[in-house]
Formats: C-alpha cells, structure tokens, sequence
C-alpha cells in the first residue's frame, strides 16, 4: 500500500511520463503485465485542455481498465493551471502532476517546466492554487535543478509540501545535463531529506529490478518511477516488486512472450488510434521490443514501414523463421547472441561516466 494524499495505490512503483510513448495503449499493457498502479499521460499543456483542443483530449484519452490515471499538466498561468486541474477531477482522473523539469525550450520559454525551479515563490503560488482547487492529490515532478550550481530541488520540495502537493517526483539529473553523466542519487537523497512527511519518489535510469532497489536503498525514497525501463522491459514493475518482496529475480520473459506483448500492444494501438495511424505510430515502439530479441536487423528494417496489422503477422512469421539460426536445440539463444544486462548509469564504476546502454528515444522531446 502506498499512500498519495487521499488515494491508496497497490504499487509503490510508478510509470513516468514519456512524451509520445505513455499513451493509453502502452499503459494498458504495463497494467496488463502488472506491477504497476498509478501511470501518467504525456505532458499536456494546460490551455489547450481547458479550451477543449481535440489534440490535448486525445493525450488524455482514457478507459476504465486505465485506472487509477495521473495526469501531467505544464503551464506557468496560474488560473489556467486550476482549471485545467478542476476539468481533470471533473472527468474522474485520479491525480494531478505538475510539470517542473522538462528542459525543452519551448515550454522553459513560457516559465513552464524546469523554468519553474528557478523562482519559488511564484511556483508556490500557482501550485497554492491548483490544491487548493481541487480535493484529488497534486503532485510535482522535477529534476535536481537547473544546473550544478543551482541544485534547488530539496528548497523547491519543502515550498511544496508547505502548500500542500501530495509527493515529488524527482529525475536525479539537472536540466543542463540533459540525460548525460550519471543520475545523482545523493542529490535525491536531499529531496528526501528535505521534507516532512510527504513520500518523494526516486526516477532516473532504473532498468533493472536491482537498480531500483538502490534507489530505494541509497536514497530512502518511498517508490520509484521509471520511464525508459519500462519501454525496455514491460516486466520490469513485476519483477521489482517480486525482487524486492523475495530477493529473488523472475527469468526473463521468453521470447514467445515478448512477442505476444507487443502484438497486443499493437492490437491496443490500432483500437485507440485506428489501424492506419496505430500501425505508424507502432514503427517507433516495435523496434524497442526487438532490443531484447537478440539479432533483429531484418525485424526493425521491415517493421519501421509497418502498414497493418496483416502485414506485422507476416513480417514476424519471416523473422522467426530467420531468426532460428541463432537458435541452439532447446530454443534459446546461442551464448554468443545473448544480451549482456542492463546497468543503470549510477551502478557504472564511478570513473565511467556515459551512459549507453540507455538510449534516449527518438521524437521531440530528445533533451528530456
Ligand atoms: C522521450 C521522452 C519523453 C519524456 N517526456 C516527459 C514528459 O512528458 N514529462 C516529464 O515530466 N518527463 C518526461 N520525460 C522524462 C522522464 O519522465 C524521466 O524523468 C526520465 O526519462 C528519466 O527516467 P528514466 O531513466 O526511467 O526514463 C521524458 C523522457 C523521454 C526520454
């Protein structure tokens, strides 16, 4: 049980929002494989909601096997904000999660985003108002600051609790950092230190049930959010929870089993976006489940033309077929063509400080 203002979660893991990925259909198949209760949309800039705008609608579209649903708003007008919040509770969305580290300049520009970082009292102020509206739990997701001389998080969280939010979600790297260098998991720790009671949730870089049961024991952070592990690896919210309740690690799903995941995602996308426009958007999803199929040049190649769901059934009968010869008798990969495993950038030897074995999707939002 986890506790977020007035709501009782069953997971103290959390999906982040990944700007053009934490779509319905993707959340519905993380609920699925389980382990997860609480997921956030896509960013969603306030105005365009509150004026009905058929494009932020569609980024909160919703279900009710979706539940419980958080919302993330980004916006620097503080009215704008508090309805947009009200319209949210009104439609029976779960929490609210206001939008403090997205580096992009476009929404820094406007004061949203990691803009917000930079001047407290105004972001009390705008934050003061949106609780103080609603009676759903408000939350904020930030990163450690906007550089290394400005680590303000720990300030930021303590104004926040003081007004009211729910929890803070925090990415343990600055907005200059981008995604380089290593997620800082004493600067998450700070946050945690910093406030009260209300629970601070650790995010950054989390690929492996090990990496978040560091998180949790290195920063004392009451639940863990994680974006790209989830792309990588749907299982990775059950396995952690089955990790961290026995010690043990869950084999890693077969490769039938990939398959039938992500053929149900995409089954899942042709419903909310139709199959034209699903089996597009799935060029950009499928090519993240072929990471842990081992050899799949001739998968990816075809599939980032995908035109229906017909053609993604032939598409993988040729790819299994192919894909046999680097199989060994009892079916599994050859030790040859077996994938090393992930590592999360803050469980790296210090002096290695890139992280490359977590890339950072293609799209808009590249500077995340
Ligand atoms: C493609 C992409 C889109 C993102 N979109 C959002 C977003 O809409 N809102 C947000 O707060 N963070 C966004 N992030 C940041 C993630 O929520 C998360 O904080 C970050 O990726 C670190 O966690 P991870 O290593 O588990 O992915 C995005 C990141 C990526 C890579």
């Amino acid at each position: 049980m986890f506790r977020l203002g007035s709501l009782e979660l069953k997971s103290n893991l959390f999906l982040s929002p990944l700007a053009g990925y934490t779509n319905l259909p993707f959340r519905l198949v993380i609920r699925e494989v389980g382990g997860v209760d609480l997921c956030t949309t896509d960013l969603v800039n306030a105005r365009s909601l509150i004026e009905r705008n058929p494009k932020a609608l569609k980024l909160i579209e919703s279900n009710e096997r979706d539940r419980p649903l958080a919302v993330q708003l980004f916006g620097a007008v503080p009215e704008e904000m508090r309805d947009a919040a009200q319209y949210l509770e009104s439609i029976g969305v779960a929490s609210v999660d206001i939008n403090m580290g997205c580096p992009v300049r476009k929404v820094c520009r406007v004061g949203g985003g990691s803009a917000m970082m930079t001047e407290h009292e105004k972001t009390a102020a705008l934050v003061k108002g949106m609780v103080d509206a609603v009676k759903i739990p408000v939350t904020a997701k930030m990163r450690l600051g906007w550089d290394d001389e400005n680590l303000t998080a720990p300030d930021l969280a303590r104004v926040l609790e003081d007004v009211g939010v729910a929890a803070i979600f925090v990415h343990g790297r600055t907005r200059e950092q981008g995604f380089s260098g290593g997620v800082n998991l004493a600067g998450i720790r700070a946050v945690v230190q910093a406030v009260k009671h209300i629970p601070v949730i650790g995010n950054g870089d989390v690929t492996t049930p090990q990496a978040a049961k560091k998180m949790f024991d290195e920063t004392g952070c009451a639940g863990v959010s994680i974006g790209r592990g989830a792309f990588y690896n749907p299982w990775i919210f059950t396995h952690t929870r089955e990790f961290l309740a026995t010690g043990e690690l869950p084999p890693e799903p077969a490769f039938d089993e990939r398959v039938r995941v992500m053929r149900r995602h995409l089954d899942l996308m042709a419903e909310v976006f139709g199959e034209t426009h699903g089996c597009t958007m799935f060029r950009k999803v499928a090519p993240w489940y072929a990471k842990r199929f081992g050899p799949a040049s001739v998968f990816n190649k075809r599939v980032v033309q995908l035109k229906s769901r017909a053609e993604f059934d032939e598409i993988l009968t040729d790819y299994r077929q192919w894909r046999a010869q680097f199989l060994d008798e009892k079916g599994e990969l050859t030790p040859r063509y077996q994938l090393p495993p992930m590592i999360a950038s803050f469980e790296r030897e210090p002096e290695v400080t890139q992280r490359t074995s977590i890339p950072v999707p293609k799209g808009p939002m590249e500077i995340w």
